[in-house]
């Protein structure tokens, strides 16, 4: 895949563009705070030039080969005048239709996780928490090409990549779903507001704000879009978490045992019992804490870690301090104090290993200048045998 240098993709921001955290926010000159406080999940914004001059790093080829691999989860729709279709990638080069016929769409899920400028593009928009971030889907679109009108359940940034894409968006709709669709379709679709988006134009939309973007011509369009875990699948990962954690000890007993004629009856004491028993167990914050973090911190499915060759702890410490650390592409570092979450495991981090952590989750790369024997050198050996954590180029 062709690489564009991370210099060249987001250089175009004016030497004056707001910064957050030493990175220009790609908000047309709006600060975070007013973003957050004004639109964030509350009302769509458009941004003209957020990104200016914005070049797609990632190409229609890029595309189209995506839907032919079989580690990218991909998704191939086509609209006829009647119809929609939908499949799932990978498929094969014949099943793709050719891209002068109009009205089909390719979608790949993470381009973040495989391509440099994308894991770039993504960091832009860490003024929000990593924990709330999910991923960038990148669609690519023949004249006519969409996904039909829908809403999302989640925060979602549209950057126009290449091409042009014509919006209609709308506020308090009925968000009725066509019956027997492949993908999700609004069945009465009601635009309040209408535009163009150009190349490095952005579009913000709030969780279920209706949207429909149609391709004039070739089009592509990049969508840095958000997770919030739902409280059931956060119940349920606590519930594994708790079992892995309980401390309740004995042994049911009934030394008070009468003759029983009814024996299949389950007994009410032992229930009552239980009951007692089960009432006792409570779960606090910091067990939250820990079970969110660990849960948050998994890497995606599609996250590919490389090993690198062979090494002693020795030579690694040598190395990090001579070119500095850096977090690969697909991993995922979190904390909460005393917690350091990567990539689904974590451990518990103080004093000045957990600042040294802290600032590597940050910023996602480190100068490693650590004391050759603060505490955290062996874990920072074993993340870089695993691939999670990299020499720095
Ligand atoms: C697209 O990029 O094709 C559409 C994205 C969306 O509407 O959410
Ligand atoms: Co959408």
């Amino acid at each position: 895949m062709k690489k564009t240098p991370l210099h060249q993709t987001f250089s175009q921001f004016a030497d004056d563009a707001l910064m957050f955290n030493g990175q220009p926010v790609p908000l047309g000159g709006m600060s975070v705070s007013h973003f957050l406080k004004h639109y964030w999940h509350k009302k769509p914004l458009i941004i003209r030039q957020a990104i200016p001059q914005f070049q797609a790093f990632y190409t229609p080829d890029d595309a189209l080969a995506a839907l032919q691999d079989e580690n990218t989860e991909t998704r191939l729709i086509v609209q006829t005048q009647t119809d929609w279709s939908m499949k799932n990638g990978p498929m094969r080069k014949k099943d793709i239709p050719p891209r002068k016929q109009k009205g089909w769409t390719a979608l790949v899920q993470s381009v973040d996780l495989h391509d440099a400028a994308g894991h770039a593009l993504i960091n832009l928009f860490r003024f929000i928490p990593d924990a709330r971030l999910d991923d960038l889907m990148v669609s690519f679109a023949t004249d006519g090409g969409g996904v039909g009108a829908h809403y999302d359940s989640y925060d979602v940034f549209l950057l126009q990549a290449h091409g042009k894409r014509h919006w209609r968006i709308g506020a308090e709709q009925d968000l009725t779903l066509k019956p027997n669709m492949p993908l999700k379709i609004l069945q009465n679709f009601n635009p309040t507001e209408d535009f163009i988006l150009e190349p490095g134009d952005m579009l913000y939309l709030p969780p279920h704000y209706a949207h429909d973007g149609v391709a004039v011509g070739d089009c592509m369009t990049y969508s840095i879009g958000f997770r919030a875990p739902t409280y059931r699948e956060i119940s349920v990962a606590l519930l594994n978490f708790v079992e892995d954690n309980i401390e309740l000890a004995g042994v049911y007993a009934d030394p008070k045992l009468k003759p029983q004629t009814t024996p299949a009856a389950l007994p009410a004491d032992m229930v009552d019992d239980m009951y007692e028993k089960l009432k006792k167990m409570r779960w606090d914050k910091t067990w939250v804490a820990e079970c969110l973090g660990c849960y948050l911190s998994e890497p995606k499915d599609a996250a590919h870690f490389e090993p690198p060759a062979k090494s002693t702890l020795t030579a690694f410490k040598k190395s990090a301090l001579k070119k500095g650390l850096v977090l690969a592409q697909g991993t995922k570092m979190l904390y909460h104090a005393p917690w350091v979450f990567i990539n689904g495991e974590h451990f518990v981090a103080d004093g000045k290993d957990a600042q040294r952590l802290h600032e590597l989750a940050n910023q996602r790369n480190s100068t490693a200048d650590w004391p050759s024997d603060a505490d955290i050198w062996p874990a920072a050996f074993e993340w870089y045998q695993l691939g999670w954590l990299n020499l720095d180029a």
